[in-house]
């Protein structure tokens, strides 16, 4: 069941991390169209001599005539189970408006693919596909390994079909009764194989869900169904371009800037209805649950009762959310609230603001005093604050014109900094900045205001080689750090807490902005292949290796950013903090085979007690989380 195969491709990767961005494809030499619509299809490339993917739909077709039918869209390994088209909404959803002039009809909220017309394929369609050609083959081939779909989407980061509910079996131990729900965890799966630079942030976003229900597992793949992957989904084509890989170097910008600007002016998309992926993480907040990507707002899913995923659409919270939300809001479980930002190339840099129990959005608070445009991927909450990190990464045009060619870099003379707002703030006025020299966190893990002391502790990884960051995951060592700032004095203390290359931490999510003892980590292997589990236990202020739980998955076997469900939800005792299971899917590279595994986080090798075969493999991907059965019975919708 191996999916991609090449040895060149095992000792050459290149990978990269779990985000993506705010900020911002020579098919023809490498990806040869196939006779048919072959599930298989032999690539060439320069820097292999034989490259094969399997089981992956390959979409490339002639551009040569205006008349030209989309490819049948890839087919499920079993008929779609059709979605409701008579799902009602007591909520706001964004509605896609297209221009007069588009071709382009986006299906209803639950249309499947089955429902779709043959579009009429346009003259302009048919050019602008042509000069993307040109690009790809002769103006940005994608030569640097961290846009080449080759590396890229080698081994198991290959994209895979949707999948309709199927029932699993447990094949090891039990599943323990908390597990009453859904794990569902979001990733990038191209709907259509790169026709040039591709980096693994441009995919789109697909959820694997598995449902626990009447002692049955279901599992289930859907894309989140964008405005991006309904337009090319009709078209048959790739229209919009790859934000992170597309604008390397001032020519192919200008040239994919162009074709671009076309396209918007013929209508084939409009990009007021966004252009997000939704490719990165989930939440639930405000009863509802939703898939997020930093480059858009979020959309609405559901699960339904059969263990299938629905997208509801874009979500602008009754016209308040607008341009984007970051991919990582924390939720208070205590209150409801749910805690949030946006980030942007033109000030405000930063815009800070949360959303009540209800999920009524609350006015934006603009941080001007953020004076640069930083990639802000996440950030972290106490009861009293919020928590922003201003990292040395961030968006130089200059750097494309006449350095590296990416308008996004690191600045090596840029001093990081912590920025810290009251969390109920109404403005900046009371924010506070705190310079922490070489602190570059993408991820924040937790943190709290410390009792009887006016001081706030933050967990987080400090991303060491920052400037290897967006090119050279392989290369990035993160190094989780505790942090304490010292309101009072301003004396910001640094405590790293691991030596290990550790990332995608989490608390038990009742522990949310409260002093949390433990945090479970993935082991990067390099990142982001994750090659094992680790427990740390926090609460020490010695400069010592915290790691008090490991579990490691074994050769060739690779999991994912855990997560913590507790044993008893309801449960508020600090004791109770580890009192549950740490949970991830699990990729075998030598059988091809995926599982859900089911670890006991209070046992110091994190012993496994269930583990659930999937049917088929689940590529590696991003964030997750688990809903109860309560939380989904309690949806909007
Ligand atoms: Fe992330």
């Amino acid at each position: 069941m191996k999916s991609v195969s090449s040895e060149f491709l095992n000792t050459n990767r290149e990978r990269m991390d779990a985000f993506s961005s705010s900020f911002f494809q020579h098919p023809n030499l490498l990806l040869s169209p196939p006779p048919n619509k072959s599930t298989t299809a032999t690539v060439t490339s320069p820097h292999s001599p034989l490259f094969t993917i399997s089981a992956v739909r390959i979409e490339e077709r002639s551009q040569s005539t205006t008349k030209t039918k989309p490819a049948t869209p890839r087919q499920p390994q079993k008929p779609e189970t059709p979605l409701s088209s008579t799902t009602t909404t007591t909520t706001r959803i964004a509605s896609p408006t297209t221009s007069p002039t588009t071709r382009i009809q986006t299906p209803p909220v639950g249309t499947t693919s089955a429902t779709r017309r043959t579009p009429e394929l346009s003259i302009p369609f048919t050019i602008f596909n042509a000069f993307d050609d040109i690009i790809n083959n002769f103006i940005d081939p994608p030569l640097r390994p961290s846009v080449d779909p080759k590396y890229v989407l080698a081994d198991n980061f290959a994209p895979v079909d949707e999948l309709p509910p199927t029932d699993c079996p447990v094949i090891e131990g039990k599943l323990p009764p908390c597990l009453n729900g859904v794990y569902i965890r979001n990733g990038p799966n191209p709907q259509y194989l790169p026709r040039g630079p591709y980096h693994l942030f441009d995919g789109d976003g697909m959820l694997h869900s598995l449902r626990f229900s009447g002692g049955r597992a279901t599992f289930c793949s859907r894309y989140v169904k964008t405005y991006k992957y309904n337009v090319e989904r009709q078209l048959g084509h790739p229209v919009l371009p790859n934000v992170f890989s597309g604008f390397h170097g001032l020519t192919a910008t200008v040239a994919r800037g162009a074709v671009s600007a076309g396209r918007i002016l013929t209508g084939q998309y409009n990009p007021i209805n966004g252009i997000g992926l939704s490719n990165t993480s989930l939440a639930f907040f405000g009863n509802r649950l939703f898939a997020l990507g930093e480059s858009d707002i979020p959309y609405q899913v559901r699960l339904t009762p059969e263990g299938d995923i629905q997208t509801i659409g874009r979500w602008d919270s009754d016209g308040k959310l607008s341009m984007s939300m970051t991919a990582h809001p924390k939720i208070d479980a205590d209150t409801g609230e749910a805690f949030a930002f946006r980030y942007a190339p033109v000030p405000p840099f930063l815009t800070y603001f949360y959303f009540d129990a209800n999920g009524v959005k609350q006015p934006d608070v603009p941080i001007f005093s953020m004076t640069r445009p930083s990639f802000l991927h996440d950030f972290a909450i106490t009861k009293k604050y919020a928590i922003f990190a201003d990292i040395q990464i961030g968006m130089n045009p200059m750097e494309m014109i006449v350095g590296s060619g990416s308008p996004v870099g690191s600045d090596p003379a840029k001093v990081s900094r912590i920025g810290v707002i009251p969390r109920y703030a109404k403005d900046e006025s009371e924010m506070r900045w705190f310079d922490v020299p070489g602190f570059n966190i993408i991820h924040a893990i937790n943190a709290w205001d410390e009792e009887d002391e006016d001081a706030i502790v933050l967990i987080a990884p400090n991303i060491l080689s920052v400037e290897h960051t967006l090119e050279r995951m392989e290369l990035v060592h993160a190094l989780v750090e505790k942090v304490r700032i010292d309101l009072k004095t301003g004396i910001v203390s640094r405590f790293p807490v691991s030596a290990r290359n550790i990332d995608f931490g989490v608390v038990n999510p009742d522990f949310t902005a409260k002093k949390s003892r433990y945090v479970y980590l993935g082991v990067g292997d390099p990142m982001p292949k994750i090659s094992g589990v680790v427990k740390l236990d926090v609460s020490g202020e010695q400069r010592q290796d915290c790691t008090v739980g490991c579990r490691m998955f074994g050769p060739g076997c690779f999991g994912g950013e855990p997560f913590f469900v507790a044993s008893n939800p309801e449960s508020r005792d600090p004791a109770d903090e580890d009192d549950g299971y740490v949970v991830s899917y699990v990729h075998d590279e030598n059988s091809g085979e995926s599982r859900f595994l089911v670890m006991d986080a209070r046992s110091p090798t994190l012993e496994v007690v269930a583990a659930v075969k999937l049917p088929r493999r689940v590529p590696y991907g991003f964030h997750g989380l688990f809903v109860s059965e309560a939380d989904l019975r309690s949806c909007k919708v």
